[in-house]
């Protein structure tokens, strides 16, 4: 048993690790407290163990507009705590294949050693394969290939903490976006805020677009979160 919120509050964090992030001055921090671990950069809070409910909605959501009956192929990026790749996991049929593309190799190897608990152990499922390397190169890298592309790599279209996540968001990522996923596919996007901007983007790469506002927690509490779920026709 841990100690509530409250108690666990008043315990200072402890460092746990931290890593250079690739192709970039800055740095990534794991954090403990009690059992509350916390993944930041540059004082910005990256995912935090005691809030996962949206980061799991945006796999629920896309999972569902898939065919139940089928084998899917998923990519992911990137892979934070896990919880959206183990919500995708709980969905997917027996021979689905999931790759979760994670930039930074730290990430991977914390959610070995430190982190794995958290989500239920996703990393171990014999259907994920995981890869340390930006998930824009594996959005290129195929056609027509993807049933799901969920992506939860930074705070959302706006790319607060990583500058180069534009290339995901802007007009040429969709485009890509949309040619990686199969007919019927879905690019589901993960924010924390609305952007109608990027709502438009995604209309004008091709996607029959849906936006559903979802709590950061499965209780129903916490802050509004923007899910868009983008269909390829
Ligand atoms: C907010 S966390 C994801 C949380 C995750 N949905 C979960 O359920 O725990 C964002 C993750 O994306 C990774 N990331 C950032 N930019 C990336 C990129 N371009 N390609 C792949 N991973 C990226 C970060 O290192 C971090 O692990």
């Amino acid at each position: 048993m841990g100690l509530s919120i409250e108690a666990s509050r008043m315990i200072p964090w402890k460092e746990i690790d931290r890593a250079k992030i690739p192709g970039n001055e800055g740095e990534v921090i794991l954090l403990v407290r009690d059992q509350e671990f916390s993944i930041r950069t540059a004082g910005t809070e990256l995912m935090n163990s005691r809030i996962h409910g949206s980061e799991e909605s945006l796999a629920e959501l896309a999972c569902s507009r898939l065919d139940p009956n089928a084998n899917w192929q998923i990519l992911i990026g990137g892979l934070g705590m896990g919880y959206t790749l183990a919500a995708a996991l709980e969905h997917a049929n027996f021979d689905t294949q999931i790759l979760v593309a994670e930039l930074i190799p730290a990430v991977v190897k914390w959610n070995q050693e430190y982190l794995g608990h958290l989500a239920g152990r996703p990393l171990l499922d014999p259907r994920v394969r995981v890869i340390e390397e930006d998930v824009v190169k594996a959005i290129g890298e195929k056609t027509s290939a993807w049933d799901a592309i969920l992506l939860d790599v930074d705070n959302g279209p706006a790319g607060l903490t990583q500058k180069a996540n534009d290339r995901l968001y802007g007009n040429l990522g969709l485009k890509a976006s949309f040619d990686a996923l199969r007919p019927g596919g879905i690019l589901a996007v993960w924010s924390s805020g609305v952007d109608e901007a990027f709502t438009r983007r995604m209309t004008l790469a091709g996607f029959k677009t849906k936006i559903v506002s979802v709590r950061a927690r499965k209780s129903g509490k916490g802050s509004k979160h923007t899910i868009w779920l983008g269909k390829r026709p």
